[in-house]
Order: structure tokens, then sequence, then C-alpha cells
């Protein structure tokens, strides 16, 4: 582990137009330079390279971070390599002594997976090794995935007290929970970010009457199950070079066919594909198989994966097997070359979809289509759109101008808009906030975390507040992808503004939470008919508004101890 500031001392110090320069011919363009996107194939460049923020950012492909990842996602290196490398460069010494942010979390989870491997090959882990026979699991060929096993005798914390590792941090990193150990008689999955830390576990009990079958570590700071696919560090790698993902549902599904040599498959943890996870996939390939269970609950997954698929932008086919085989048992069953064969006759979205969704009534029907249509409505690749919309409407039977005049009724419906990278006033607040990191301490002083409605923004704002110097292309364990995209985004567009500027920004935020706040007031004593209540309301909100046109924009924050 490198300590934080050091790493943060690296980035700092690196020039990242040279950096990026040397990789590829970059061409100033104001203050920041632009090149072809390294890392999708485009004919104009929307790559760029900011040397003052120390970023970069694809708008076509939304691919940004800073130097560490830019060397990781080229070079394909692993991040503490990466940072060796920049360190080496710039003649840094790296000492691995030291507090990092999270540090503790990220350690402990390591010394735990030390831990539960160890048992899994000492007879504390023969019932472990048994199951894993038994499921035709070969733990040597998946080393990688560090599986391994939590005795039913527990002995966690007595390895970390030898380790000097203090009760209270087990339990923040959610392995111990009153008192404790939380996996017992389970066999242990560490389920690794994207530059390969180990963020939480999952584990399975081995044997039918260990309760819940499956058990994931809490959520803490390092762990958001939404964020994280299991596979996908020991994946990308196969990911990137087939440009293809396959998605499974579960763990031994995952090892499954990995073993078998299909090395670039990716699975939620046990809960439903999210936004985050998909903008995730799509940073590594450009297509993803889903190969799930042909039962019923595996299609509803199936169904519901394809739309937030299609809005990452990858194109989606879909891998049925048979009813009552997984991909884990069939692969067993039949062999890899069978399932490969499978997979290669995989449908588009748009059979499947069409294939599953029952049409007995028109009224079926009609939301069969009008479902279809709001899927293919999200595809931005202009031909791949075309041709779908062509097809659905000869499929169906339907002009295509009929399915047009549906697609834009529905998009002025919508409450909210699809496109993924629609920013909201907190997040262009936020992107205003990162661009002045000098007047931080003003921000402080304003802002509370509750300010911020969405959760992952309130989030990272603490982040902030714990720690001045975060990295913004560093949070996405905690923030998830498509923020971070976003407010990348948002860095690269604007231009860093002044103390001035960014206090008026945050005061007219704060007085547009407080006016909602005192709305909702007087709505609410309207509807109870309180005179008194709704007369005294209105004052606040006319004295609120009036202050605001009174402030002094030059001098706030000068006075008013803001
Ligand atoms: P095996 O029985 O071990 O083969 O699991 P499976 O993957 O075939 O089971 P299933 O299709 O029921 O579950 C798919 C995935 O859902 C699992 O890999 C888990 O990630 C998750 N899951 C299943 N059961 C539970 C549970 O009881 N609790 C939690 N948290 N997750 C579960
Ligand atoms: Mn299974």
């Amino acid at each position: 582990m490198i300590e934080r500031e050091k790493i943060e001392e690296i980035t700092r110090q690196t020039d990242i137009a040279a950096l990026i320069g040397q990789y590829i011919p970059l061409k100033k363009v104001g203050k920041n330079y632009r090149a072809l996107c390294p890392f999708h194939s485009e004919r104009e460049p929307s790559f760029y390279v900011s040397p003052d923020k120390g970023i970069y950012y694809c708008f076509g492909c939304k691919k940004g971070g800073n130097a560490i990842s830019f060397l990781m996602e080229y070079e394909k290196l692993d991040f503490p390599t990466a940072v060796k490398k920049l360190a080496k460069e710039l003649g840094i010494e790296i000492d691995t002594t030291k507090n990092l942010k999270y540090k503790e979390l990220y350690d402990v989870n390591e010394l735990a997976t030390q831990f539960y491997t160890l048992c899994l090959s000492k007879e504390l882990g023969r019932r472990g090794r048994h199951y894993l026979k038994e499921r035709r699991v070969d733990v040597q060929k998946l080393k990688e995935f560090k599986i391994g096993y939590a005795p039913a005798s527990g002995g966690l914390v007595t390895y970390m007290r030898q380790k000097g590792v203090a009760l209270e941090r087990l339990r923040k990193a959610g392995l111990i929970s009153a008192e404790r150990e939380v996996f017992r008689e389970r066999i242990m999955f560490p389920i690794l970010s994207v530059s390969g830390r180990v963020v939480g576990f999952g584990g399975r009990g081995i044997d039918e009457h260990i309760k819940p079958k499956y058990l994931n570590s809490p959520e803490t700071p390092i762990f958001k199950k939404g964020n994280v696919l299991y596979g996908l560090y020991q994946s990308k790698q196969g990911m990137r070079t087939k440009n293809e993902a396959m998605l499974v549902e579960g763990y031994f599904d995952l090892l499954s066919v990995f073993q078998y040599g299909i090395e670039n498959v990716c699975a939620p943890l046990g809960t439903a594909l999210t936004e985050n996870q998909a903008a995730l996939i799509s940073r590594f390939a450009r297509r993803v198989n889903i190969l799930f269970d042909g039962d019923v609950s595996g299609i509803k997954a199936a169904l519901r994966a394809i739309g937030l698929l299609i809005n990452a932008q990858v194109d989606v086919f879909v891998t049925v097997l048979p009813q009552g085989s997984d991909p884990d048992t069939y692969v067993h069953e039949y062999g890899v070359e069978d399932l490969k064969q499978k997979l290669s006759a995989a449908e588009d979205f748009f059979h499947f979809y069409k294939k599953v969704v029952s049409t007995d009534t028109v009224e079926q029907e009609v939301v069969l289509i009008k479902d279809l249509i709001k899927i293919i409505n999200n595809i931005r690749d202009p031909i791949r759109f075309d041709r779908y919309l062509k097809y659905a409407a000869h499929v169906f039977d339907i002009s295509a101008e009929t399915i047009k005049r549906e697609m834009s009724a529905t998009r002025t419906v919508a409450t909210k808009p699809q496109t993924r990278l629609e920013i909201t006033p907190e997040e262009k607040l936020m992107g205003m906030i990162l661009n002045a990191r000098e007047h931080f301490p003003l921000v402080k002083n304003i802002l509370k975390p509750h300010d911020f409605t969405e959760d992952g923004l309130r989030r990272l704002y603490k982040i902030m507040l714990k720690e001045q110097d975060f990295d913004i292309a560093d949070v996405a364990d905690s923030t998830g992808e498509v923020l971070k995209e976003k407010l990348l985004s948002i860095i690269m567009k604007e231009a860093p503004i002044s103390r001035q500027a960014l206090l008026e920004a945050l005061v007219r935020y704060k007085s547009g939470i407080e006016t909602k706040k005192i709305e909702a007031k007087i709505r609410e004593a309207r509807e109870k008919g309180d005179d008194k209540a709704w007369s005294q309301y209105q004052k606040k909100l006319n004295d609120l508004k009036k202050q605001m046109l009174k402030i002094n924009w030059d001098n706030v924050g000068a006075s008013s101890g803001l």
C-alpha cells in the first residue's frame, strides 16, 4: 500500500500533458490539449487533456481520470504499478508505511483475504475444500480470485490480533458484528475493485442449513454493491481484447466459466444490475452477452439489464440456457465447447425481448412495443438506431413515423431525461466546487452534507470534508462510475471560477433549498386551512427573497461570517 499523500504528490507533480503526449500526439487548443481518443475509435478528436487540472476526459466514450488512471487504462497496469512508474520518473521515493485514507479498510480486507485463503489450504479448511471439489471448482486455476474459507470455529479475530489489528477496524470493515465473526462455514469470495483492491466479500454457506445461502459484506465507505462487479478485475483484460463481456448472475457461474477459459465474464453481487455497473462494463467492452438462467427470475433480470446496458451504449445479446440450468451447471454438464457454441449463437436483445414477453392480448402487445421502442430510443449509434427502428416497424407492422412520434412523445413526458450525462444543478455546483479547490475552506462553512440530495454527491462531499486533497479520479469505489464521469466532464468544460462567483453560486443554492422548504410549509398550511401559519411562511419567503436581492455580492463572505 502506498500512502495517500504520496500518491497526491505524484499526480500533482506529473505533467499529464507530457505524459499522455508520449503515447499519442496532442494538439494544443487554448489551455487544453486535444487528440483522437486512444480508447475508442473516432474520426473527430473528442479526447481532452487539461494540464491545469491534471485530468483527461473523452467526451465521446466518457473515459477520464488522472495520470495514474491513464497509465492503468493505456498500459493496462494495476494501480500500484502505475503509481510506481510515475514515481520513478519523478524520482520520488515510495514509502509504504504511513496512513492512506481508507487504507485501514483496504488493509483489513487484504489481511482477511490472507486469513481465509490460508484456512482453505490448511486442516481447518477440509470441509471447504471438500465443498469446492464437489462443485468442481479448481482453486489452482482460479488463483487470482483468492478464494478462501471461513471455518466454523472462526479464528479471524485471533489472526488479526496477532497482526495488531484492533477489533474496531474489523467492525468497520463489516467482518465482525456484535462481537461475532460474520462469516463462518462459508466459501469466501473476495470482491475486487477495478484497480484490484479487496473492497468486500461474498460468502457461500457450505451446506444447506447455513442461512442465508449467500452473504455479502455490508456496505462500507469503500464497498457499494451497486458500484462493483464480481470478476471484473480478473476479466477486464479479456473484455478489452475481445471487446465483449459475458454477464452472469452468480459467483459460481462466473468461476465455472472462467475456469474453462472464458476469461471475459463478470457478475453483479446478487442484486439487479445497476446503472453504475452498466457504465463500468461499457468502459471495457462494446458488446455484452447476457447469460442468465432460463427461469422466470433470470429472464426478468435479463430484461432489466438490457435497458440499462443499451443506455450505457453497448450492444446487447442474450444467451438463454435451458430451464433449470445455470451457466455453472451447464458448463459442467455439457462442456465448454457446447457453451461457447451457445454463446456465439446469442440473440440480439430485440429478438430475445420479443420472444419472452407474452403477447396473448392486444394490450400486452402494446406494452411490449412501447417498451421496446423506449429501449431503441436510447441507442445513440445512428446506424444501429435506424436499423432497429426500421426493424421494429417491420416486425410490428407499424410505420416508422408512428414509432418516431411515440419516441418524441415519451421523451417529453418522461419526468427525468434518460440521457446518461444529463447534469443536475447540484452536480453542477459540485463541479464548481471541485474547480475551485483553493476556496474549499469557504465552502465548508456554508454547505453541509445534507444540502446535497443525491447520495453519491453527499458521500463525495463527506470524503472531501475529511480529506482536502482527495482525488476525483479515485473516488469511484464510493460514488460510482456515472457520477465520476459527469463530474469529470464538468471539470473539463468549466473554467476555474473566482471566489466571488463560487460564493454566489453557493448562496443561491442554499437559498434555493430554503425556498423549497418554506414553499412546502406554505402548501401544508394552505391545505390545513391554517391562515396564521400561511401568512407567517409567506412573510418568511418574502424576507428571504428580499435578503437575496439585497446581498452585496462584492462583500459577501468578508462579512456575515460566510
Ligand atoms: P448456487 O446455489 O451456489 O449455485 O448459487 P446460484 O448462483 O446458482 O444461486 P442463485 O441463482 O439462487 O443466485 C444467484 C446469485 O444471487 C448468487 O450468486 C448470489 O450472488 C445471489 N444470492 C443467492 N441467494 C442469496 C441469498 O440468500 N442472499 C444474498 N445476499 N444473495 C444471494
Ligand atoms: Mn448455481
